[in-house]
Formats: structure tokens, sequence, C-alpha cells
């Protein structure tokens, strides 16, 4: 199983320590696109979580299942109204078999990183195309790894830089291996972190969405729908199983 970097700590501070992504701007026009392509049919969200994204599609009338490896990040779920309407498995959603079929896959929040071999990417794609429906669809948003901003022979881009946060990618370019360092002073306290994550082309996920049976029907800057385009930092891909 993959190790789990959101223990206890984490999930006690996930849903207040990123205001911007539970915010509603953030969260209505996700939970547009994914209302909208799972149709009649049910969701299966890979890395669950606390159900940010799952509860708002739940209450929209979308069946949702969830994976996730964290108990800590499930129990949060757990805890919330709406949450018994949401089926959970706890496991490394590359090879977790969950019962039923799907209309819709969805990995969201750069977390097709957390999966840190090209071997475990790939089977993840794999997995999600046994779970969907023909016709069904897998979406994922993540970020552009960000190469175009590392200036020649560095390895280091800071990510955040505030009075009582700071936050660095250190990238390999070699193995395609990113690592988040993590600082955070609480009071007189320094708490850091170390993440690693596997950073992923968008070309690179057509491919392995093709070796899974999917074909590229969308990518967009955002949840908007904005085109995207070679300042995109980020995108939002949607492939759809083959009928
Ligand atoms: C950044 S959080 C995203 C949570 C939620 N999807 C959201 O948008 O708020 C990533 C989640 O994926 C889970 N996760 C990471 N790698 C995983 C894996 N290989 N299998 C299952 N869950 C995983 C973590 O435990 C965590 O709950």
């Amino acid at each position: 199983m993959a190790d789990d970097f959101f223990g206890d700590q984490v999930a006690e501070r996930y849903d207040t320590s990123q205001d911007d992504m539970f915010a509603n701007e953030a969260i209505e026009p996700a939970i547009d696109v994914l209302a909208e392509l799972a149709g009649d049919g049910a969701a299966l969200e890979l890395g669950i979580g606390t159900g940010r994204l799952a509860l708002p599609l739940s209450r929209r009338g979308v069946p949702v299942h969830g994976i996730d490896l964290s108990s800590a990040m499930l129990a949060r779920l757990a805890a919330k109204p709406g949450a018994e309407q949401i089926g959970v498995t706890l496991g490394d959603f590359a090879h977790t078999r969950v019962p039923g079929s799907f209309q819709l896959g969805y990995l969201v929040f750069n977390t097709i990183m957390n999966l840190t071999s090209q071997d475990e990417q790939v089977a993840c794609f794999g997995n999600v195309a046994a779970h969907l429906d023909v016709g069904g669809c897998f979406v994922i948003e993540v970020m552009v790894p960000d190469l175009q901003r590392l200036p020649p022979g560095e390895t280091v881009r800071p990510f955040t830089v505030a009075a009582t946060k700071l936050g660095f990618d250190e990238y390999d370019l070699v193995t395609q291996r990113l690592v988040s360092h993590h600082y955070r002073w609480d009071g007189d306290r320094l708490e850091s972190s170390s993440i690693p994550f596997r950073y992923v082309w968008p070309a690179e996920l057509d491919l392995m969405a093709r070796i899974a049976g999917m074909t590229l029907l969308h990518r967009w800057n955002d949840w908007h729908r904005n085109p995207f385009t070679s300042d995109s930092r980020q995108h939002v891909s949607v492939w759809q199983k083959a009928r």
C-alpha cells in the first residue's frame, strides 16, 4: 500500500488550511462539471479525503463512492452531515476495486501526483477504466509541471512564502520526482513535512488514458472550462472510455 501522508495532524487541519479550495467559488464550478458528466450514473472519487467535493456532489443527487488510504481523512468525512449517503472504501486507489459501475471517476487537487511512479499512475488509469461504464468519463485536475519557471541548473521553486508559512517544491528532472517541503510556525513551534510526488505531463496522461482504453474528450484550464493554453499552470482533463 502507498504511504499515508494524511495522518491525524494533517486531517485535523485539512478543511481550514486551504481556504481558497473550500470556497464556494472553487467548489461550485467543479460540481457543475462533475454532475453534468455523471448524468444519471454514479461517481467514484479517488482520494475522497474529507469530502470537499463528494458531499456537495452527493447533495446534487449523484450517488458517490470514494476510495482513500487515510483512515484519519475518512473519519473526518464520516463525522459530517450527509456522509451517510456516501460509500467509502479504505485502500490505494491505484489498485482497490469497489463494487458497482460508474459513469464518472474523478481525481482532483493534484492527487494523481501522490502516486510516485509511472507504473502506479498507469495502474490508476487501468483501475478507473475497469470501474467505468462504456462511455463513462475520468476527470483529473492537476498542475502543469512548473519547469518553465525553474532557472537552468536550479532544482527548487517556492510555492508559498508568508510570514508563518513557507513551501518549496524540489524537482528531480531525471526521475520526475518532486518533493514538496512545507514549514509552518505555530506560535513558537516549527512544524515541517516533506511529501514526495511524481509530476506528470498532460501528454503523458493522454497516453496513460489510451493504454487504459480512454481518449481525451476535453482539456480545460480550470473548472470554468476556460481554454487550456501555453500559459496554463494547471488543467482539468476529461477522458472517455471507448464505446
Ligand atoms: C489533497 S487530498 C484531496 C482530498 C479531496 N479529494 C479534496 O479534493 O479535498 C488527497 C487525498 O488523497 C488520498 N490519497 C493519496 N494517495 C492515495 C492513494 N494512493 N490511494 C488512496 N488515497 C490516496 C489522501 O489520503 C488524501 O485524502
